[in-house]
C-alpha cells in the first residue's frame, strides 16, 4: 500500500472519528461512563482520558520534529492517567479536549510535507526502529480506534433520507436526487454492514463496494453474488455481530419493525425539506422517544436540488 493512501485514509478515518465519536458517546449515562469492571481497570472516563493524553503526546511529537528533535517520547500510561484525576470532571469538557487536541493533529496531517517528515522522524534512529510518517499516523488511528471500541456499545443505526412527510420511496425507488446525501451515506457505511430489505436490494440491484451487504428475505432460496442473507431482521444483526457498528438502510417494512420492536439505538436522518408523491413512509420520529443530538442544515445549491438536514437522533 503507498504511503498517499495511508495518510489520505488515515486523514478521513480521524474526520470520521472527530465527528461522530462525541455524538455516539452521548449515548452513554454517567453509571456508565464511571463504572469499573475491576479496581485496576479503567472506567471509560479514564479511557478517554488516556485518549486525550495520547492526542497531546501525539502532537509533541510533531512539535519536535519542527524542531529537528526524534520524536520518541516515554509516556507511562497507568501513571500519567492516574495522576490526571479525569474521574472528577465533566466527560464533556474531556471529550471536548480531545477534540481540540486532535483537530490541531488532523490540521498537521493535512499540510505537513510527507518528504520533510519521513527524514526528520529518523534522525538520529537505529535502522531497525526506523519508521515513516505513515506508519506514525496508522499506529494513531488504530490505537484510537481500539480504545473507543472500549467505550461505546455497539451502534446500530438507521440511515434513511426523509421528505417533509416522511416520504421514503416510490414504485421500489427513490423519489429525489441528491448528490450530498449520497456522499454521506457512503461515508458513513463504507466499511461497515448494511442491512436491508429485499425489496430495497432489489432497488439498488448490486452490493456496494467497500460495504458487507446482508439482505432479509423469507424466500429460503433467494441468493445474492456477494451478499449475505438472513431470514429475520434478528438473524441479519447476528450475522453482523462482530462490527462496532451496524446500518439499517430500509425500506420501509424494515424500518418500521427495528423501530417498534427496539432493535436500534441511533436515526441518522437526512431531512429533505420538500413534499413529494410517495408510496412507502417512515415511521414518525416522535420527541418523546428520540433526542436530537447533532443537526447541519443545508441550502439547496447547484448539485442538490433542495435544502436538506443531516440530523441524528438518540433514544431516549
Ligand atoms: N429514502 C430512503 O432513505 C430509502 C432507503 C431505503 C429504501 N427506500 C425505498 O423504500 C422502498 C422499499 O421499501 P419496502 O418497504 O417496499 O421494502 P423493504 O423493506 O426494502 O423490503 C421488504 C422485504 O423484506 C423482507 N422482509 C421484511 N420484513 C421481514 C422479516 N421480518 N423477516 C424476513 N424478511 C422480511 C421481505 O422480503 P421477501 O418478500 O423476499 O420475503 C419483504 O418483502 C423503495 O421505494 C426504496 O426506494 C428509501
Amino acid at each position: 500500500m503507498g504511503e498517499e493512501y495511508v495518510i489520505k485514509n488515515a486523514v478521513k478515518s480521524l474526520q470520521k472519528i472527530l465527528h461522530y465519536f462525541p455524538i455516539q458517546s452521548a449515548i452513554l449515562s454517567e453509571k456508565e461512563w464511571n463504572e469499573k469492571a475491576h479496581v485496576n481497570t479503567w472506567s471509560k472516563k479514564e479511557v478517554v482520558g488516556h485518549l486525550v493524553d495520547s492526542a497531546f503526546t501525539n502532537l509533541q511529537r510533531y512539535i519536535r520534529i519542527q524542531y529537528q528533535n526524534t520524536p520518541h517520547i516515554v509516556y507511562d500510561q497507568d501513571a500519567w492517567v492516574k495522576a490526571q484525576h479525569w474521574q472528577e470532571l465533566p466527560v464533556t469538557d474531556i471529550i471536548t479536549l480531545w477534540k481540540v487536541v486532535n483537530t490541531q493533529i488532523l490540521h498537521i496531517w493535512n499540510n505537513f510535507p510527507q518528504a520533510k517528515i519521513n527524514s526528520l522522524l529518523n534522525v538520529s534512529k537505529d535502522k531497525e526502529e526506523m519508521y515513516t510518517f505513515a506508519e506514525m499516523i496508522q499506529d494513531y488511528i488504530d490505537h484510537c480506534k481500539h480504545h473507543i471500541q472500549q467505550i461505546l456499545p455497539q451502534m446500530i443505526t438507521v440511515i434513511a433520507a426523509v421528505g417533509q412527510n416522511n416520504e421514503l420511496g416510490k414504485g421500489n425507488d427513490l423519489i429525489w436526487h441528491l448528490p450530498a446525501d449520497l456522499k454521506r451515506f457512503k461515508e458513513v457505511t463504507t466499511g461497515h454492514h448494511i442491512i436491508m430489505g429485499r425489496n430495497t436490494f432489489e432497488s439498488i440491484g448490486k452490493p456496494l463496494p467497500n460495504r458487507t451487504t446482508i439482505i432479509i428475505t423469507r424466500d429460503k432460496n433467494y441468493t445474492k453474488e456477494g451478499c449475505l442473507t438472513a431470514a429475520s431482521i434478528e438473524e441479519a444483526i447476528e450475522l453482523a455481530k462482530s462490527d462496532s457498528e451496524i446500518f439499517i438502510i430500509g425500506g420501509a417494512q424494515i424500518y418500521k419493525q427495528v423501530i417498534n420492536n427496539h432493535l436500534i439505538n441511533r436515526l441518522d436522518i437526512t431531512h429533505v425539506h420538500e413534499t413529494f408523491d410517495a408510496d412507502v413512509f417512515f415511521p414518525e420520529i416522535k420527541s418523546e422517544s428520540w433526542k436530537e443530538i447533532a443537526r447541519e442544515d443545508f441550502k439547496a445549491d447547484d448539485k442538490n436540488r433542495y435544502d436538506y438536514s443531516f440530523v441524528s437522533y438518540l433514544r431516549k
